[in-house]
């Protein structure tokens, strides 16, 4: 299966370059400066698939003491908090290159009740990672595709394990779509069809089963997960395929027809006639894969 996640997917191979001087947030890819927002949408629109993930790596770490958890570019929590939640004896650590993700952590934390057993750590996951002490668990999403040296981290990461402990990766498939059974499902085809040869690495990254097993890991296994329903007249159903549209477009502006170039921008628009955030007929069709992986 091939994908690649939402958050990165229109990334091209010049935009990892970034100088040490940039604010903590630089690094990220154009139009990412709404991504902490996409990531909270995400959150709330994903939440049933999330659940599931999260119920099936739970399930997987059944028999054995979880007290320790890593979360490996948290973003603004989404996993650190659900994992607290699904842990309820554990504490959960953030790591994040973004200050501004981070206090979004602590923020959505303290909230959902659980800001005592989460805490953040500012950390470039390029560079050398601080003492972190070791983890029965360790979740990333939609972060490892992001590192310069995914093979790097994976070693790290199983030091970082208890023997017996786990791994578990999920990635966002970029191959979302909002608009079937609508007038739009068409044009939403030729966006993907535009949208297919700008992701870089859309190739070579899906299975991580082989960076896992080289790196050490064993009993590795991946399953998928679908989000598949309406989302009627759910506001951050509209708002949630607003942010993923508006972040496709810049990569897509120069390979649509002006049709659909217009098209695009009436309905990425805040308020406009065609505006998604006042659509009611929009669905959800997404993938999310996760690898599980132990340290023997
Ligand atoms: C697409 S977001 C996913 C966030 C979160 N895991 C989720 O599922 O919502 C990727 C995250 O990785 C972080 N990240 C990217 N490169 C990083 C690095 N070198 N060191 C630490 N974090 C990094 C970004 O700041 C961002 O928060």
């Amino acid at each position: 299966m091939t994908s690649h996640a939402l958050h990165d997917a229109p990334h091209t191979a010049s935009d990892h370059a970034s100088s040490a001087h940039e604010p903590h947030t630089a690094h990220r890819h154009a139009g990412d400066h709404d991504l902490p927002e996409l990531l909270n949408l995400d959150a709330r629109v994903m939440a049933p698939t999330n659940a599931a993930i999260m119920g099936y790596v739970h399930a997987q770490t059944s028999g054995s003491t979880v007290r320790r958890i890593l979360d490996v570019g948290a973003g603004t929590g989404t996993g650190a908090i659900a994992l607290a939640q699904q842990f309820p004896q554990a504490e959960v650590v953030a790591l994040d290159i973004a200050e501004d993700m981070l206090r979004e952590v602590e923020r959505r934390a303290a909230a959902d009740g659980v800001g005592a057993r989460v805490s953040v750590q500012q950390v470039d996951l390029n560079g050398s990672w601080p003492a972190l002490g070791h983890f029965e668990l360790a979740w990333a999403c939609a972060s490892i595709h992001e590192l310069a040296d995914p093979d790097a981290a994976f070693g790290k990461l199983l030091a970082l394990l208890n023997p017996g402990g786990m791994l578990a990766i999920t990635e966002m498939s970029v191959t979302t779509r909002f608009f079937a059974g609508t007038a739009d499902s068409e044009f939403e085809e030729r966006l993907h069809t535009a949208l297919a040869p700008r992701i870089v690495g859309h190739n070579d990254y899906p299975d991580w089963t082989v960076k896992l097993t080289a790196a050490g890991f064993t009993n590795i296994v991946s399953r998928t997960f679908v989000a598949d329903r309406a989302l009627g007249d759910d506001a951050a159903g509209g708002r949630y395929a607003q942010a993923y549209l508006k972040k496709i477009q810049p990569y897509v502006a120069g390979q649509l027809s002006s049709a659909d170039a217009q098209r695009l921008a009436a309905l990425v628009s805040d308020d406009g006639e065609a505006s998604l955030r006042r659509r009611t007929d929009l669905s959800l069709d997404a993938l999310r894969h996760t690898w599980l992986g132990r340290r023997p």
